[in-house]
This record gives structure tokens, C-alpha cells and sequence, in this order.
């Protein structure tokens, strides 16, 4: 079976969905390849502004009633959209693994993550609840309201093509919102499957749109400025959700921004150390090093430097590198040979700075997007990598002496999405969680990711929360109604 032949064909779809019709009529294409191979697996339709305004359009005229639907209503709708997710994960996968690179069995898990979201919110949607505050006089009553805050423009990541979308439609379609969905112009194929099964599901024409497109900037500038879309919400780059910001402030759009992090991951003498190595390639080396919450800057204490160098090589110099369709592959390639040619770069201002690169290497064997995943010893924080985001499988590893220090060091970013921290002292665990200054801290842990717990960063990492109970918040509106002559 090659990547593409899918149990269920109707998932390969190429082109934008718009009030609930597949797109297409005379319109230009974009190839989209599979970066483990070159080869192109699919024609997209290279849709621009005029598409995405229409998208918008069909979203505010689906909003009403989409609105109106009692919560349960849209609830259920969701879950049979989790469910139809789950009885075709494998194709999901298939399809993922093709545009993206991720390994088959991480994008089985991708698969069931982003579905996770959807089954989350679907019971969420019914948990939507308004307050009565007590009065300042007799014949007065304070009601306050949740309503959905209107349509809203998902633009998500190529990182995580699936489970970006349902992150953000789910809650948005809970709410009571509509969506016009952007998804990164590599990957676009995972989310027209979504949309596909969103469909069967019966979410209603209008109310999940998808634009596809590579002037991903006008997309962008129209999804910002149109006065019809009431909030943006933005996984990506921290350049680019400046721009979308900026562009926001004009109509004064809700914006919930999860941008890049540079995460810290602090190694303590007395940490479990096989604990940590795991935390490190949980953390490190899930989706070759392309995800926002990726350790970038390993802190070690000098008393355990040299062994904890010396086990993690041992378990890096094990990952296997290839297409991520071949069995016993670990990491995939990266997502293009730009994202390859960033990584060297980095690598190189390090060792030229005096690095040493104690495993792997920028052995490319496998074609032109591949990194074999690589450790380098001895890193300073005047190097690139201390202070650049690296999306790549590169472990830099750090020396320090004191918990002072290491908090030093990690806070000294103007990032703050994900940090780590192996200890086995309980007291310096809270120390550790209270100081960091992140929105999401890892206490022997590297694997925080989850529909259940709050996703979001402080600082230039973002604005607002995605998942668990306050993750709806983003996609609500309090209103405020004062009831007199009671
Ligand atoms: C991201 O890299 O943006 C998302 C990672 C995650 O959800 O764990």
C-alpha cells in the first residue's frame, strides 16, 4: 500500500471547502510533496482572497443558526465527528505521514490527540455557563452571559497539520463560533480530511470552512482585517503572529496567539537519570524536533554532566532516520530542505564557537531533507542555539552549577511556552514551577501535551489557552445584563 491508497478515497481531498462545497471550478494548484521522498502527492487548489472572503461570507451566514442550536445539539455532532475520526485513523495517518514526514506511528498518535480535543470539547459544549452576581440595590439583578464570540479564522502550522485544526475548531464549534480554517500551504491534505468526515459528521454548510493557498500573507491579511471575523487564532512562528496581531489591533479582533518557544529542559544531580533521558527524548526528538513545546537548551549540573552526556548518546546514537512509512524508523525528515538548511546553520555558528558535536551528524543518506539526529556538548549561552528556536533533532547540552544559575539561564528568553525540570527534591520542585517563567512547566516529565490541561505560553510565546475547561474562554464573549425594576 503506498501512502495514498486510502481505505476511504473521499479523505484525498485537494481542494477548499466553502459552505460546504469542494471548490474547484478553473482554479491554478500548488504542488504538495512528500518531503521523506520529493514526490508530489497531490494538486491543491491555490485559492487567494477572493475565496477566502467568500469562506468568511459562508461563516457569518451559517453563524445564526449554528449559534441558536442548543449546546447538546452541536455537542453530538462533535462526537460523531471524534468517532468518525477514530474508525478512519489509519488513513488520517497515512495521509499525515505523506505531507508532513512524521513517523506512521506518531501520526497514528497525532491522530488520536487531535481527536482527543474534539471528544473534549464536544462534552465541554454542554458545560457553558452563565453566573448571577449579587446586586448593588434591591430591584436589581446582575445576569452575566457566555456567547460564542462570532467567526472565527484558524491559521495552523504544517507541524501538526491534524491536530492544530481540531485544537482550535473544536472549542470554536462548541462555542457556538463558525470557522474559516488557513492550514499551512505544505500540509494542507490532513485538514481537508478533517473537513471531509466534519461533514459526514453533519456539521452544517458554513460552519467549518477551509481555504487553501500559497499567498498564505494575503490569506492572512484578509482573515485579520475583514470586520465580519471576530477573533483569530494562530499556531506558528512568533514573527508572523506579530504581523497577524498587528493587523488584528485595526477592528480590535479577539486573538489567541501560540507561537514559538525555545524550551528549557534542566537536568539536577539529583534527578533520576533515566527518568530525564526520557523526558529528553520525549520532549526532544518527537517529530524530528519540529514542535513548539521541544526541548531546545539542555541544562546539566556538572556532577552528572559527563554520565548523563555519555546515556544520552548512547540512546540517540539508536534512533534510526528514514521515511517515516518503513518500519523501526524513529524520526522522519524535516519538512523541507529550507528547515534543513536552518538547522546546519546554527550547528555550524556552534561548533565554530566551540562546540563539540559528541553524536550523530548532518548525515543527509536518506535525501535532501533528512537530519540524522545529533548531540553537541560543551554549548554556551553566546551561541545562536541559546537564544533561537532550533525545529530540528539537535540536542544542545549546557553546563551549570547552582539552581540560581539554571533559572537564570532558562528565564533568559523572551520566549516562555514549555520548560522541564528533573529532580527528585520535592521542594525544589515547586521552586522550579513557581520560577520558571512559562506557561507550561514539565516536573519530571517531557511529555505535557494532553486535551486536558491548559496549552499556551507567556512572554512572546502567545496569548490565551487551548484545551481543558478554560480553553472555550478563547471562543467566548461575557455579556453583561443588568436587570432593574425587580
Ligand atoms: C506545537 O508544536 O505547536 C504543538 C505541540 C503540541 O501540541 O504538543
Amino acid at each position: 500500500m503506498t501512502a495514498l491508497s486510502l481505505t476511504k478515497p473521499e479523505l484525498f481531498r485537494t481542494s477548499s471547502f466553502i459552505s460546504g462545497r469542494w471548490h474547484t471550478v478553473g482554479d491554478s494548484t500548488y504542488p504538495v510533496k512528500n518531503p521523506a521522498t520529493g514526490e508530489i502527492i497531490a494538486q491543491v487548489t491555490d485559492h487567494g482572497v477572493p475565496e477566502t472572503r467568500a469562506a468568511i461570507e459562508a461563516a457569518e451566514k451559517a453563524l445564526p443558526d449554528w449559534r441558536d442550536r442548543t449546546a447538546k445539539d452541536r455537542s453530538k455532532i462533535l462526537r460523531r465527528w471524534y468517532d468518525l475520526i477514530l474508525q478512519h485513523k489509519e488513513d488520517l495517518a497515512r495521509l499525515l505521514t505523506a505531507e508532513q514526514g512524521k513517523v506512521l506511528e506518531e501520526a497514528r498518535g497525532e491522530i488520536v490527540y487531535g481527536a482527543s480535543y474534539i471528544e473534549w470539547f464536544s462534552e465541554e459544549a454542554k458545560r457553558i455557563n452563565g453566573d448571577i452576581i449579587a446586586p448593588p440595590s434591591a430591584d436589581k439583578r446582575i445576569l452575566v452571559m457566555k456567547q460564542p464570540v462570532g467567526v472565527v479564522a484558524a491559521i495552523t502550522p504544517w507541524n501538526f497539520p491534524n491536530a492544530m485544526i481540531a485544537r482550535k475548531v473544536a472549542p470554536a464549534l462548541a462555542a457556538g463560533c463558525t470557522v474559516v480554517s488557513k492550514p499551512a500551504e505544505d500540509t494542507p491534505l490532513s485538514c481537508l480530511a478533517l473537513a471531509q468526515l466534519g461533514a459526514e459528521a453533519g456539521i452544517p454548510d458554513g460552519v467549518f470552512n477551509v481555504v487553501c493557498g500559497l499567498d498564505s500573507p494575503a490569506i492572512g491579511q484578509e482573515l485579520t482585517s475583514n470586520p465580519i471575523v471576530r477573533k483569530v487564532t494562530f499556531t506558528g512562528s512568533t514573527p508572523v503572529g506579530k504581523i497577524l496581531l498587528a493587523q488584528s489591533a485595526a477592528t480590535v479582533k479577539k486573538v489567541s496567539m501560540e507561537l514559538g518557544g525555545n524550551a528549557p529542559l534542566i537536568v539536577f544531580d539529583d534527578a533520576d537519570l533515566d527518568l530525564a533521558i526520557r523526558g529528553v527524548l520525549a520532549s526532544k526528538f518527537r517529530n524530528a524536533g519540529q514542535t513548539c513545546v521541544c526541548s531546545n537548551r539542555l541544562f546539566v549540573q556538572e556532577g552528572i554532566y559527563d554520565e548523563f552526556l555519555e546515556r544520552l548518546v548512547k540512546v540517540v546514537d539508536s534512533l534510526v532516520v528514514g521515511n517515516g512509512v518503513e518500519e523501526g524508523v524513529h524520526l522522519g525528515p524535516l519538512i523541507h530542505e529550507k528547515a534543513v538548511a536552518g538547522v546546519h546553520e546554527k550547528v555550524a555558528d556552534a561548533i565554530a564557537k566551540g562546540a563539540r558535536v559528541i553524536a550523530g551528524g548532518e548525515s543527509n543518506e536518506n535525501g535532501p531533507c533528512f537530519f540524522a539526529p545529533m548531540v553537541l556538548a560543551d554549548v554556551l549561552p553566546s551561541m545562536r542555539l541559546f537564544n533561537e528556536e532550533i525545529f530540528g533533532p539537535v540536542a544542545p547540552v549546557f553546563r551549570f552549577s547552582s539552581e540560581t544559575e539554571a533559572l537564570r539561564l532558562a528565564n533568559a528568553d523572551e520566549s516562555g511556552l514549555a520548560a522541564y525540570c528533573f529532580t527528585k527534591d520535592m521542594a525544589r520542585c515547586f521552586r522550579m514551577a513557581e520560577k520558571l517563567e512559562f506557561g507550561m512547566v514539565g516536573i519530571n516529565d517531557g511529555a505535557i501535551s494532553n486535551e486536558m490541561a491548559p496549552f499556551g505560553g507567556v512572554k512572546e510565546s502567545g496569548l490565551g489557552r487551548e484545551g481543558s475547561r478554560y480553553g472555550i474562554d478563547d471562543y467566548l464573549e461575557i455579556k453583561y445584563v443588568s436587570l432593574g425594576g425587580l
